[in-house]
């Protein structure tokens, strides 16, 4: 039988899970996705019923198949990357959740998150995960489960209850129950994993009040995780890599070296930058996060997390109806000169970083009587570059050795407008690769090593290609000026 030389990526987001299957080269070769249903149970809840995720999963993981037209045996490793901090508790006897997955934009634990700061808890916290108190990590989700659902807690403590990220559950589902595991990438977004000692640390589960044997194994990022069920695809394939999606978009970007840094803009936005094998915590208000572990070495990243990005067009689209595709903001942006004033502030689910308020919400202002559709379009999209701009002045401050140009990626990178609106912002470099699909590109490559189909980082480094590097060109004066308004309608927002 000829050997198998292909990678299978299953890419469970917050909106859509896909799955893309690449060739030797880590060429796409098909791609399957689903949408699938978000649940907003209250104002600030979002939740997603882990077995529609599952079942698409299984949907697009055929499908991409017989879309490639190959045969299973062809696939020599999945690899599967996933929305980060959403989380999962399953009865180990039945693999069935015992709630729907709380997602990570879910604000109902804010006020135990304020309650936890005011005790003093947040630097002990910050010291040993790279986080911050806030609702957007597993942890308080994790223990919300647990006190909310009758006899959850008990029968946690007994240990025939599982909890997992995105990725746990699926790795458990795709081995039939038989592998409760996840990877550094995902454990450390939990608020449970001490990312400089690489373990769940006990300190940590007594604060947040989560038994340890509810908790998944954490293994590299690369490595044989399990074998996927045979009656899914006809055939055993190794699961051979994991990460969350942000991690994964980074090493799909091919951001091996300290100080190359990637923004991927999907539903939120997340600037990644490589800080090598030593972790700095930020001064900033950063999160310092691993970015993956190979061979027991860990490599840590400074995030900037934004949360709403095309989520923001996505309101356009289905709040006030002002679009019907997310790419007619392109033109819409285009068809005006500037934004006339109008500023939004996407703080829809409250502020990430570098403000970190869960409690505010969004903000338009500068509006006059001839503010037009187009102008808001326009600030929409220039939100998305501001946010950026603030993260990436915070790794600047964090004294993070950045290497200049910002590799980009997710839906809006297709984008031009935004991507030259972007480098003028940043007054940077902006380059977009030839394949947009970094994320599954990052969990196919870590799939990759995985299975020894690909020796190392050299050789990935060589599949990064350029499609086009945008250069800043606009006036320093009106730079400042355009970033003088966002920051005085960020100060507006947190009144
Ligand atoms: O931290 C949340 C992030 O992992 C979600 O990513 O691409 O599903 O919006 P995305």
């Amino acid at each position: 039988m000829p050997q198998p030389t292909h990678i299978l990526a299953i890419d469970q987001g917050t909106t859509s899970t896909r799955c893309i299957l690449f060739d030797s080269a880590a060429r796409p070769l098909a791609v399957a996705q689903r949408e699938f249903a978000q649940h907003y149970p209250e104002l600030g809840w979002v939740e997603h019923d882990p077995e529609d995720i599952w079942s698409d999963t299984v949907a697009t993981m055929r499908e991409v198949v017989a879309t490639a037209g190959i045969d299973a045996s062809a696939i020599a490793g999945i690899g599967i990357t996933n929305q980060r901090e959403t989380v999962v508790v399953w009865d180990r006897a039945t693999g069935r959740p015992i709630h729907r997955a709380i997602v990570w934009q879910d604000r109902r634990t804010s006020e135990l998150c304020g309650q936890l700061k005011a005790d003093g808890a947040e630097a002990m916290v910050t010291q040993k995960t790279g986080l911050l108190i806030d609702p957007y990590f597993s942890a308080t989700k994790l223990a919300w489960i647990l006190d909310n659902v009758p006899g959850a807690r008990a029968a946690a403590e007994r240990g025939e209850l599982a909890c997992g990220t995105i990725d746990t559950f699926l790795l458990s589902r795709l081995t039939r129950g038989r592998v409760h595991a996840t990877d550094p990438t995902n454990a450390g977004r939990t608020l449970l994993f001490d990312i400089m000692a690489q373990q769940w640390d006990e300190e940590l589960l007594r604060l947040f009040r989560v038994p340890p044997a509810i908790l998944p194994e954490v293994r590299d990022n690369a490595c044989l995780f399990g074998e996927c069920d045979p009656d899914i695809l006809g055939h055993a394939i190794p699961i051979a890599g994991m990460a969350g999606d942000q991690q994964a978009a980074l090493f799909g970007q091919g951001c091996f070296r300290p100080g190359m840094a990637k923004s991927t803009y999907g539903t939120g936005c997340f600037a990644l930058m490589n800080i090598g094998t030593t972790p700095v915590l930020s001064s900033n208000r950063l999160l310092t996060t691993p970015a993956y572990r190979l061979a027991g070495v860990t490599t840590y990243a400074l995030e900037g997390s934004i949360f709403v990005a095309g989520a923001a067009v996505k309101w356009l689209r289905d709040g006030l109806k002002i679009i019907t595709r997310a790419s007619e903001t392109h033109d819409m942006a285009t068809r005006v000169p500037d934004s006339h004033g109008v500023y939004m502030v996407p703080a829809f689910v409250g502020l990430g970083a570098p403000y970190w308020n869960p409690d505010v919400r969004g903000l338009i202002c500068g509006l006059t009587l001839d503010a037009t559709d187009a102008h808001l379009a326009r600030a929409a999209l220039e939100s998305v570059a501001f946010q950026t701009k603030d993260l990436v002045d915070a790794m600047r401050a964090d004294s993070a050795p950045g290497q200049g140009a910002l590799r980009v990626d997710g839906g809006m990178a297709a984008n031009d407008w935004l991507c030259q609106f972007l480098a003028d912002i940043l007054a940077a470099p902006v380059e977009r690769p030839s394949t947009v699909e970094t994320t599954a590109l990052g969990a196919a490559f870590l799939a990759g090593l995985g299975t020894g189909l690909w020796t190392g980082l050299d050789q990935l480094e060589q599949v990064w290609s350029l499609n086009r590097r945008f250069e800043s060109k606009m006036d320093p004066a009106l730079r400042t000026t355009m970033i003088g308004g966002w920051r005085k309608a960020v100060e507006r927002t947190l009144l």
